[in-house]
């Protein structure tokens, strides 16, 4: 298996970012039909990386395997309150399956648990085994939680269920 790091992203990401945003993975697992438009993600990436402080808003970090800072992915990083934070992540298509995903979760939770923050969170869809895979293979197990969504693709309503990692003390 090989290594991965992670980093904040940068102006300089955002081509990459827009790539991701454009795998046919990433649309169908979003519920989306078709790629999304550039300008319209332009705002959204530029807050994502202007964040000082990860404790306030969401901070978006690029995910590289080692040891050629290869850009394979991204991940958002959205505080809650109570020391929580809900974490969201892709990595390409061609990428995928090697382990990259969990090692690339496991070491955003052990960031924030060494910052202060107790619990992370990520929702998953019902139908999404392979993340669900992925997150359990990172430590994390389901809360009994859910939440419906309505997945435009499939054009129906699908249960998010949610997943929790905790901070060992
Ligand atoms: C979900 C995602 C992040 C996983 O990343 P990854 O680097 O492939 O994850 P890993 O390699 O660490 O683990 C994937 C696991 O799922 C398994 N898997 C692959 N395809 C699968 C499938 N169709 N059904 C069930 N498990 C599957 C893999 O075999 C692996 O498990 P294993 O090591 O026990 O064999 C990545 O595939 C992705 O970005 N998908 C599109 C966007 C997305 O779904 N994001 C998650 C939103 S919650």
């Amino acid at each position: 298996m090989g290594e991965i790091s992670i980093r904040r992203a940068a102006a300089s990401d955002f081509d990459f970012f827009y790539s991701i945003k454009c795998d046919a993975d990433n649309i169908y697992w979003s519920g989306h039909t078709s790629p999304p438009s550039r300008e319209n993600l332009v705002g959204f990436f530029s807050s994502g990386i202007q964040n000082p402080d990860i404790h306030t808003k969401r901070t978006i970090f690029i995910v590289e395997e080692q040891p050629n800072n290869n850009r394979v992915g991204y991940l958002y990083f959205d505080p809650v309150k109570g020391g929580s934070a809900e974490i969201s992540i892709a990595i390409m298509q061609e990428f995928s399956g090697r382990g990259y995903g969990r090692q690339a979760v496991r070491t955003l939770c052990d960031m924030a648990f060494g910052l202060g923050f107790n619990k992370i969170t990520a929702m998953v869809r019902e139908d999404n085994l392979r993340s669900q895979r992925m997150f359990r293979h990172a430590g994390f197990e389901t809360t009994g939680l859910f939440t419906f969504q309505f997945i435009d693709n499939l054009n129906k309503e699908v249960k998010m269920l949610e997943f929790k990692k905790v901070r060992q003390v």
